[in-house]
């Protein structure tokens, strides 16, 4: 493990790949059904890749490929993806399916509906998964209730309620102690927990909703063929708990066996969980507790995913735990795109990755770590946007007014 110093309050460490064992429930057979499992329901649509050509040339970089997820069935984040093919999972255990041989769209039938019907799911969310469960849910005529952490903006709660949640609480908990109280909640309630995150005797789940997110990895592959890009050669990942990254960085080590991209695990540096874990440098995932602050709410969580760390920490090379005008900065970059680049809105959540490159590239304090990553014009990167515009103000304090000082590079 190498700690870089830190720089523009950036710390980043490195640490060395350790592909002996394949997450083989990310493989590619598997990914391919989940896939096909997505495009038959309706309104699915491949979102778009993008490719920031003119900002490639500026940082010195072959090629940036964005995957803008706010276009995801217009729910305005990757996070659907996950939460759908749980529920369908779970409900095709409940009627004894076979889900290889079942569509979503056969359980919306009123016969299935009326067996489902007394079916509720629980989960705490800081927006977009609860936003994505709670549609699925719905979809399906089940109840789902949905616990916040204290700090939600109420547009996220409402966006919440929009898509048919029977009940959104914005609780006066951080975003780990809501998942253990609808963790509690489910059990007491025979209710079924779908919550975007494991741990010891709760991963089945979760894993399933490792698994929907394979689809946009698995997408990009073939958005890239038609730019004529064989392999991404670097991947940033913005992790929370860690099942996005997980679920993209373990495909992509299933598809390209042996040599994944060299990949970047980013978080914000007030709960770099991650971070934390591979600084320890003990193969064991670490906690960050107490009351954590950042803009970036969707990476707001102390606690990584239990079944996921292992793939950040055999896959992953460099860790990175920004301050939030890292993110602040992606946001602007894709908002304002040179020349012919098309504009992406991005999130908080979903601009971390980009922002940071654009620092590496750019900034001579980073010069050694832009090295050590290999990062030069032979590069193809591939980052995911994984949220449109989901608070409207803060996006507008970002893009619009910009006189918040923490938000931009000193
Ligand atoms: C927009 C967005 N991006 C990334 C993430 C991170 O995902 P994970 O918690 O699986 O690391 C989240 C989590 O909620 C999110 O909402």
């Amino acid at each position: 493990m190498k700690q870089f110093k830190e720089q523009l309050g950036i710390n980043i460490i490195s640490t060395e790949i350790n592909n002996k064992s394949l997450p083989l429930f990310l493989c590619e057979e598997i990914a391919d059904n989940v896939r096909s499992f997505h495009s038959s329901i309706k309104g699915y649509e491949v979102t778009p890749l993008i490719s920031l050509g003119n900002l490639a040339k500026k940082l010195g970089i072959k090629g940036i490929y964005v995957k803008d997820e706010s276009y995801r069935f217009g729910l305005n984040s990757f996070k659907s993806l996950g939460g759908l093919y749980s529920i369908f999972k779970i409900v095709c255990e409940k009627l004894n399916l076979d889900s290889k041989k079942t569509t979503f769209n056969d359980l919306q039938n009123l016969e299935i509906k009326e067996k489902l019907k007394d079916m509720v799911f629980i989960t705490a969310t800081d927006g977009n998964h609860g936003k994505g469960a709670a549609w699925a849910a719905n979809k399906l005529g089940c109840k789902s209730i949905v616990l916040m952490p204290k700090g939600t903006v109420e547009v996220r709660a409402q966006a919440i309620r929009d898509v048919g949640a029977y009940e959104v609480t914005i609780t006066d908990l951080n975003y780990d102690d809501a998942v253990r109280k609808a963790s509690s909640l489910a059990d007491k309630n025979g209710w079924y927990l779908v919550q975007d995150t494991a741990w010891e005797g709760y991963e089945d789940i979760p894993n399933f909703i490792t698994q929907g997110y394979t689809t946009m990895a698995n997408e990009a592959c073939d958005q890239l063929q038609e730019y004529n890009v064989e392999k991404p050669t670097h991947l940033f990942l913005q992790a929370g708990v860690g099942s996005m990254a997980g679920g993209v960085l373990g495909y992509y080590a299933n598809k390209y066996k042996g040599n994944p991209p060299i990949t970047t695990i980013v978080e914000p540096k007030t709960v770099a969980c991650i971070y934390k874990s591979a600084l320890a440098d003990d193969g064991k995932s670490h906690a960050v507790t107490g009351d954590l602050q950042t803009i970036m709410a969707g990476l707001n969580c102390g606690e990584p995913n239990t079944a996921t760390y292992p793939i950040l920490r055999d896959y992953a090379t460099y860790y990175a735990a920004c301050p939030d005008f890292v993110t602040a900065r992606g946001m602007r970059i894709m908002a304002a795109p040179l020349g012919n680049d098309e504009k992406i809105i991005s999130g908080e959540s979903g601009a971390v990755g980009l922002g940071l490159l654009s620092l590496i590239m750019e900034r001579k304090e980073l010069g050694e770590i832009k090295e050590d990553m290999k990062l030069n014009s032979d590069s193809v990167v591939l980052i995911f946007s994984t949220e449109g515009n989901t608070d409207p103000i803060g996006y507008d304090e970002i893009i619009y007014d910009g006189r918040n000082p923490s938000l931009f590079l000193k």
